[in-house]
């Protein structure tokens, strides 16, 4: 068994007083004539706050969205010096904004210990996960001499600063602080490098996982696989000389015969070349997120497992590697899914629907009331959305539910059609279906379409396309860094929560 690098992770706490801390962070709202306003004198004390926003004024600070301000500390404070970020208008401060806010502070504190924060004023948990989540690096791979010296990690220790830590801060942190958890340990397997996480080692660290959470945990190998009918998961893994499996990771939560069944299923590709179909050399680095949608599903049904959500969810993940060789699928093969559907393979490329497809047959087995499944599925859901907006498919209540969920928590998931008229551009002469359309128009939409002919009847499903979202290739931003982002962990968790709740 090969271990997962331990990241650092930053430490949260609740206090009512700067004690050990280095900096102090206080968020500042934009007031009426563009001077900045400061809250959280609640802690601070109201002295302390007006030598502080006047020392900010006179620097020139607005409390503009997410404008950094650093002033050396006035004497009667422990720390060494304040940095202000900004909310913008105080009337419109969201959590979205909160968090953003936090984000950009600790990214700006890196080489910092300790910092003391003002922001869980205006929304506790979203401060804290947005403190957590812009704290976060991932230096694995990287040896001694470019490894972060003592002194130059990322911030260590976040107190939020709060009059009075009651049990319902206490509860919030804690939530709080697993779902960032989750988040990190999302991206912590995005950021692993193809070369350390293939479809053997990604198996073994989430069975690892969700054994230590207390899950049922179930690994179908390749032999497993190919006995088992699972065509797709097999047909797309074969080219590659590290085999494919199948995860199931189970967390029986609900009390009673009623209780709501939640399937989650994630594109688990460790590495797209595109197969034989193969992609162009430029930017192929970055299929080392292809399995952005798997890592986000087993560090949720794990989250769910911490939080001891009233219900059972059931993650079901294929774990493969698109590879070209002389034993990998060709373009015109047909390969058989699990359940029986026969599919042309045209294009090796689109793998994502093929190890998918199994999966939700699978999933479905289960008879679950919910299926939400994810995905880093198609370039075209880039060029519909963009990069930071996942596209969601699928049973239309259900669908809008999440978007909406999706759009509370910062992760501003869209909905989109599944237009009928799309199904016979994937009719085959040879097979029932095919993997693509013979056109290169609405590739989002295709490819949900032929997911959702495996979904079984009955099922409230969503796939929700994270392409671009699932990974950020240009630089930080809000709570955000380079690489493997974590979405859409916090939209699954909270549609959990719902679920659980209503
Ligand atoms: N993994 C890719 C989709 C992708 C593209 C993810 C860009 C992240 C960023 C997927 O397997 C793929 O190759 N899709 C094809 C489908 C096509 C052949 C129908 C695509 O989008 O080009
Ligand atoms: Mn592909
Ligand atoms: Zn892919």
């Amino acid at each position: 068994m090969t271990s997962s690098p331990q990241q650092p992770r930053p430490e949260l706490s609740l206090s009512a007083s700067l004690d050990e801390a280095k900096v102090l962070i206080v968020g500042i709202t934009a007031g009426a004539d563009s001077t900045p306003e400061l809250s959280g004198d609640a802690v601070l004390g109201a002295d302390v706050a007006a030598e502080i926003v006047a020392r900010l004024a006179a620097v020139g600070a607005k409390g503009k969205a997410e404008e950094l301000t650093r002033i050396p500390a006035p004497d009667s404070l422990p720390v060494s010096s304040v940095l202000a970020v900004g909310l913008g208008k105080a009337d419109d401060v969201t959590p979205e904004q909160v968090r953003k806010a936090a984000g950009v502070a600790s990214r700006a504190l890196s080489g910092v210990e300790s910092a003391a924060s003002t922001l869980g004023a205006f929304d506790l948990g979203a401060a804290v996960e947005g403190h957590y989540l812009g704290a976060y690096t991932f230096t694995a791979y990287k040896s001694a001499k470019s490894a972060p010296k003592p002194g130059e990690g990322p911030l260590a220790k976040i107190a939020l600063l709060v009059a009075d830590a009651d049990k319902e801060a206490a509860t919030t942190l804690a939530r709080s602080a697993a779902i960032a958890e989750a988040v990190a340990t999302a991206r912590d397997f995005v950021n692993t490098p193809p070369s350390h996480l293939y479809p053997a080692e990604f198996a073994q660290r989430a069975a690892d996982l969700g054994l230590a959470a207390g899950l049922a945990v179930e690994v179908l190998d390749e032999k497993a696989l190919e006995a088992g009918g699972y065509g797709g998961i097999f047909g797309v893994g074969k080219g590659s000389s590290r085999p494919p499996r199948l995860v199931r990771l189970s967390y029986s939560g609900g009390v009673g015969e009623k209780a709501p069944k939640v399937a989650l299923v994630g594109k688990g590709v460790t590495f797209d070349t595109g197969g034989i179909s193969i992609k162009p050399a430029a930017g192929m680095e970055n299929m080392t997120s292809d399995m952005g949608g798997a890592a986000a599903v087993v560090a949720t049904v794990v989250l769910a497992a911490k939080l001891r959500l009233p219900i059972d969810v059931i993650a079901t993940v294929p774990m493969a590697e698109n590879m070209p060789s002389s034993t990998a699928q060709r373009p015109g093969d047909v390969i058989t899914q699990y359940g029986g559907t026969t599919v042309e393979v045209i294009n090796t490329d689109a793998e994502g629907r093929l190890i998918l497809a199994d999966a939700i047959v699978r999933a479905c087995e289960d008879e679950p009331d919910y299926l939400i499944e994810t995905a880093t599925l198609t370039g075209a859901q880039l060029v519909a959305l963009g990069n930071r907006t996942p596209g969601v498919m699928g049973s239309e209540e259900f669908r809008d539910r999440l978007a909406r969920i999706s759009q509370e928590v910062g992760e501003n998931a869209w909905p989109m059609p599944l237009p009928a008229e799309l199904r016979k551009d994937l009719d085959s002469k040879v097979a029932d279906l095919a993997n693509v359309s013979n056109n290169r128009f609405a590739g989002m939409l295709v490819a949900g379409t032929y997911l959702k002919e495996f979904v079984a009847d009955g099922v409230q499903w969503v796939h929700i396309d994270i392409a671009g979202p699932a990974y950020n290739t240009s630089g930080p931003f809000g709570y955000i860094g380079k690489g493997g982002t974590g979405v859409p962990v916090r939209t699954i968790i909270s549609v959990l929560e719902d679920i659980a709740h209503s």
